[in-house]
């Protein structure tokens, strides 16, 4: 699954009704992702309300819809119905997502949305959460029916022990997840050079949300390039 947040991000930086997120978005699916994944964030500094609702239309694949908590997003997921809705935790000065849900202390706020995304025809609800087997046990008690891992820790570790640190912790939290009935995505911070690591050494994972390093390699090859190459990284056909 790729995330198009970056091509919108771009396109904002100079208040310009280009480069489209959508037509990236047809690209992606063209060239090979099986999905496509945005976040409508609270202050729209990427995605944009109309990008929704276009992205809704244009896409053939999966949608995955991030969001937070904040009643305006939530109405406007089940106003959309995607095919996933991911819930992430959104403060407002941070760069990007920073950490997973802390599904333990807001396991009430977090039944409720998760149930009005049900409710709404949602058929799949995840849970962004760090990898910490008391956080992936409470996701069961909140009634979504997936996780996304966040790899995030394992991205930033320096290679070594810290790095082998975080990819057992992934692989522990995989583990336990899977125990509990819950389908596995994992995303943030994979990249071309992390991502075989991961595969090799992470068992259960279904789908895999990658952004950052295919649109920045994009700058490079192309966006269409990008995909195909993380594609076939992901797909195993050149090995992962
Ligand atoms: N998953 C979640 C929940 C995210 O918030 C992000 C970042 O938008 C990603 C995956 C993708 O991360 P990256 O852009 O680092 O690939």
């Amino acid at each position: 699954m790729i995330n198009i947040d970056h091509v919108a991000t771009l396109r904002n930086a100079r208040r310009e009704a280009f480069p489209d997120p959508v037509e990236a978005a047809r690209l992606c699916e063209a060239s090979g992702a099986d999905g496509i994944v945005f976040h409508l964030r609270e202050d729209r500094r990427h995605i944009q309300d109309h990008d929704v609702a276009r992205l809704k239309q244009a896409v053939r694949g999966k949608l995955d819809f991030e969001l937070s908590t904040n009643d305006e997003m939530v109405s406007i997921c089940c106003a959309t119905r995607p095919d996933l809705a991911t819930l992430v935790p959104e403060r407002r000065e941070e760069i990007t997502t920073e950490g997973g849900l802390d599904v333990v202390r807001l396991q009430i706020i977090l039944s409720n949305t998760v149930d009005r995304l049900q409710q709404a025809g949602i058929d799949e609800v995840a849970l962004f959460v760090d990898p910490d087997p008391d956080q992936i046990r409470a996701v069961r008690d909140t009634g979504a029916s997936a996780i996304e891992l966040h790899t995030g820790d394992f991205a930033n570790a320096s290679a070594g022990e810290d790095q082998l640190y975080e990819i057992h912790r992934l692989a522990r939290a995989a583990d336990v997840a899977h125990e509990c009935g819950l389908t596995i995505h994992a995303g943030h911070g994979l990249d071309f050079n992390n991502y075989g690591l991961f595969a090799r050494s992470v068992s259960h994972v279904r789908e895999v949300s990658i952004g950052f390093a295919i649109v920045a390699r994009s700058v490079f090859v192309g966006l269409g390039a990008a995909v195909t190459e993380m594609a076939q990284l992901v797909k195993g056909r050149h090995g992962s």
